[in-house]
């Protein structure tokens, strides 16, 4: 059986953790600084193998021990934006957290794929990127699988179809500036431009990018699990199973779609490696300019980052170490990196955004 340890017992850890064992994929270990919530979950789930025909063993704890030798590890841990709090204090908040998270997993657990969704979420993933100093296929956010999973629900919906015959991809940052492509999404084949007008669509898209708030607006506290659970469980089954599914991820570009150094949405093959390759489409070049200005808002909130956790100018060290788009190595040493005297971040932004996206406010936090 496979490995999967899960930072964060919440509601999405212990949602995912659910559906990994349910499917069989792999054992899960729950860790969280609530031990009682992870010892607790994770019995509960343990009881419905024999209820539900599964045989993941589930286990609990606050230390990390336990995680050793992962073969995935998926990092939730941290708190949803509420009421009132400043996307500084988020930032602050959640990078401590990420950082302490990936820090201490990573030493336990050298050669897993980390899966990181702790928003927001692409910064989140770029930290845990440079907490790590793993390659970077083998540190990938999840935001555009649940995105795009709604997205889908929302264009089946209308035209009242099974959601399983849609396809559709939604690209750039998990916020405010994400981009559902509307050309790219069909109903088994038939592009949906030629079934739904493009006006409506885009509504559709609106609401996508707005799928995290509608629930929010429901449960009045806390934040959407179950969908992203079940995308964080569709991840890790394409890692552990090698099966190269094509999903959106947020990764970091190297070069592709004129962005550089950033992680951002972007479609790319999934398998036990972590991202084989970042694939490219040929985009329009409205779709184009608007996932530049997604990148260009992710990349703000990586210097508010790195200014709030106390890091100094870049200094990341990267060599390609194979043909693989997007595979880079990083060449100083863990305990280099998290160091903040000698901080180890990713290189100055490249990326060739529009110039009036650099007057952009940063882009508000999705759930
Ligand atoms: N990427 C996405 O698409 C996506 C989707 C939904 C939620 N999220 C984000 O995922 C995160 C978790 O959401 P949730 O609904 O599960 O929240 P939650 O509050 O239910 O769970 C977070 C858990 O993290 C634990 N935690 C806090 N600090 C910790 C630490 N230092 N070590 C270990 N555990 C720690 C808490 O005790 C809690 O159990 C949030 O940041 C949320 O915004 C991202």
């Amino acid at each position: 059986m496979f490995k999967v340890s899960i930072i964060g017992a919440g509601n999405v850890g212990a949602t995912a953790a659910q559906y990994i064992a349910m499917r069989n994929l792999a054992d899960v270990v729950l860790i969280d600084i609530n031990e009682g919530a992870a010892m607790g979950k994770s019995l509960d789930l343990l009881q419905t193998g024999p209820v539900t025909s599964h045989c993941a063993h589930l286990s609990g704890a606050s230390g990390y021990e336990s995680t050793a030798n992962s073969d995935v590890v998926v990092i939730t841990a941290g708190i949803p934006r509420k009421e009132g709090m400043s996307r500084d204090q988020l930032l602050k908040i959640n990078a401590q957290i990420v950082s302490s998270a990936a820090e201490q997993a990573v030493k336990l657990s050298p050669d897993a794929v980390f899966v990181i969704v702790t928003n927001p979420l692409d910064v989140m993933t770029q930290l845990a990127y440079q907490i790590t100093g793993l390659p970077s296929q083998r540190v990938i956010g999840m935001a555009g699988v649940l995105d795009s999973g709604r997205f889908q629900t929302f264009i089946a919906a209308e035209l009242a179809v099974s959601p399983v015959d849609v396809k559709a991809m939604v690209l750039g940052g998990h916020g405010d500036l994400m981009v559902p492509l509307l050309r790219h999404s069909s109903v088994n084949g038939i592009p949906a431009l030629e079934l739904i007008s493009e006006a409506r669509l885009q509504e559709l898209a609106v609401r996508t990018r707005d799928g995290g708030a509608e629930i929010v607006s429901y449960l009045k506290s806390g934040s959407a699990y179950y969908a992203p659970g079940a995308s964080v469980a569709l991840m890790v089954e394409a890692i552990l199973q090698d099966q190269n599914r094509l999903l959106p991820c947020s990764v970091l570009a190297t070069g592709q779609y004129g962005l550089n150094n950033v992680y951002v949405g972007l479609p790319v093959v999934l398998g036990r490696s972590g991202v084989k390759r970042i694939v490219e489409l040929p985009l329009n070049s409205s779709e184009l300019q608007a996932l530049q200005k997604s990148a260009a808002a992710i990349e703000k909130n990586v210097v508010v980052m790195n200014d709030l956790i106390g890091w100094g100018k870049p200094a990341i060290v990267e060599a390609a170490v194979d043909e693989l788009p997007g595979v880079v190595v990083v060449t100083a040493p863990v305990a280099a990196i998290a160091e903040p005297a000698e901080p180890h971040q990713a290189a100055e932004p490249s990326v060739s955004a529009p110039e009036a996206a650099s007057a952009e406010p940063a882009e508000p936090v999705a759930k």
